[in-house]
């Protein structure tokens, strides 16, 4: 075939996450884990930090043989958040990649609402998030040529909570402002990427306690899927991120067309 075709700069997951050291908050979680098990299974370094242990996640990043830490850390306590980063920062010199996906639920009625719902979600939710987006800028200045982080939203956001509670939807909502806020500071200033990612219900041990009549309600709202959200949709959006370095400053929202933008 005569010239170029554009095909040849086509670049493979395993191409793009060899080597890379990414961070997975909430890697014990549903979601966590399948991220931090897709970045081991491409070649990448996967940083495990959850407040809980997180053997499952550890056993499944090792069967891959590659290199990876798991780190003990509570995301509503910035002192921690910088102790973790001086240890990065010692071992890995450097950092390519964020997923801000650690998260708690609120389902709290507006008249149960208390300081400490409040303050426990959203000192997780967006504190910790905040947190954890600073201290990657700074590694990331010693990152690879593509640096990105990625903030696990929610739906909630944007439509006011379909059945959750004020505390999660306002975490989430300031997730979004985050998200926006260093694509620009983080964009200009240093050439990382900032996107997010908004799932309506995801399957897992997240929504395990709620009323089956709220999520069959949300389920009513879609257009077309009518289900929960398979933790995988998630992995698919992700992989567009890596492979797409022009996009930036966005918000993927997956929710079988409740919101209509
Ligand atoms: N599951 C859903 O329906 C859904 C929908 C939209 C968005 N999300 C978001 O996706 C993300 C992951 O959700 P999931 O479904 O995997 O939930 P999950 O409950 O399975 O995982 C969340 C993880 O965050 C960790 N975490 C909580 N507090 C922490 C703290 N103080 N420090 C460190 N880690 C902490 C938990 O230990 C847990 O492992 C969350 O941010 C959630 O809000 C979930």
């Amino acid at each position: 075939m005569n010239g170029s075709t554009g095909f040849e700069q086509y670049v493979t997951m395993e191409e793009y996450l060899k080597g890379r050291r990414c961070i997975i908050t909430g890697s014990s979680g549903t979601i966590g884990k399948i991220f931090a098990t897709f970045i081991a299974s491409r070649g990448g370094i996967p940083i495990l930090v959850d407040v809980v242990p997180q053997e499952e996640t550890e056993e499944a990043v090792a069967s891959y043989g590659g290199e990876y830490s798991a780190h003990r850390v509570d995301l509503s306590d910035v002192a921690q958040i910088k102790s973790f980063y001086a240890e990065i920062a010692e071992r890995y010199d450097g950092l390519d990649l964020l997923i801000n996906n650690a998260g708690l639920l609120s389902e709290v009625k507006l008249l149960d609402m208390t300081e400490d719902n409040w303050d426990r979600v959203l000192n997780v939710n967006a504190k910790g998030a905040a947190f954890m987006s600073q201290g990657a800028v700074g590694l990331m200045q010693h990152g690879s040529d593509d640096r990105q982080i990625i903030n696990i939203v929610s739906l909630a956001a944007l439509v006011g909570g379909l059945y959750v509670g004020a505390p999660y939807v306002c975490s989430k909502a300031a997730l979004l402002g985050l998200s926006r806020n260093y694509t620009v500071q983080a964009g200009k200033e240093f050439g990382i990427r900032v996107n997010s990612i908004s799932p309506v219900i995801v399957s897992g041990q997240m929504i395990s306690n709620t009323p089956r009549e709220a999520i069959d309600g949300v389920k009513n709202l879609m257009k077309v899927w009518n289900q929960e959200v398979p933790p995988v949709h998630l992995l698919y959006v992700f992989e567009m991120l890596c492979r797409t370095p022009s996009m930036t400053g966005k918000n993927i929202v997956l929710d079988g067309g409740i919101l209509l933008e």
